[in-house]
């Protein structure tokens, strides 16, 4: 029989990945590094950390990485997303205005972890960090015709 995967996310994996991501950020311009890690729905996570750029617009956030690895292999549903970065505790790393806008194209209903560098976190939602947003949905009603 195959195994039937949680539509829970794993949390626990979810945190280690996330702070094992930190350690490939490229990171030589602000020296702050942030390693994401997201579940799809059939439960592969996929890291990612921030890649930095000499022209500094080129810069990309370790959520898009992460992300960004997902979908190039095909796979556009997630369950959730975590997020860490090497500022002291007990700040929290929150997801840019970007990301938030981005993770919205694919999702409006995965958990969010905000992860402290002792991986204790604080979980949100994205209705929460972004409302009202704007999606896929929005072009369908002929916004912009
Ligand atoms: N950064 C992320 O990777 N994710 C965010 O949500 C906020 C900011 C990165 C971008 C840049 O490399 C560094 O943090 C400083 O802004």
């Amino acid at each position: 029989m195959a195994n039937k995967v949680s539509s829970e996310p794993n949390v626990k994996q979810l945190l280690l990945e996330c702070r094992e991501a930190i350690k490939t950020a490229y990171i030589p311009y602000s020296k702050f590094a942030v390693g994401a890690a997201v579940e799809t729905i059939d439960g592969v996570i996929y890291r990612g950390c921030n890649i930095e750029n000499a022209a500094y617009t080129g810069c990309i956030c370790a959520e898009r990485t992460a992300m960004c690895k997902a979908v190039s292999d095909g796979i556009t549903q997630f369950k959730a997303i975590a997020i860490t970065s090497n500022m002291p505790a007990p700040d929290l790393i929150v997801p840019c205005g970007t990301c938030r806008q981005f993770i919205r194209e694919f999702s409006t209903d995965l958990t969010i972890y905000l992860v402290r560098p002792d991986l204790t976190y604080e979980k949100t939602s994205l209705e929460a960090l972004l409302p009202k947003s704007f999606g896929p949905q929005d072009l369908e009603k002929g916004v912009g015709k």
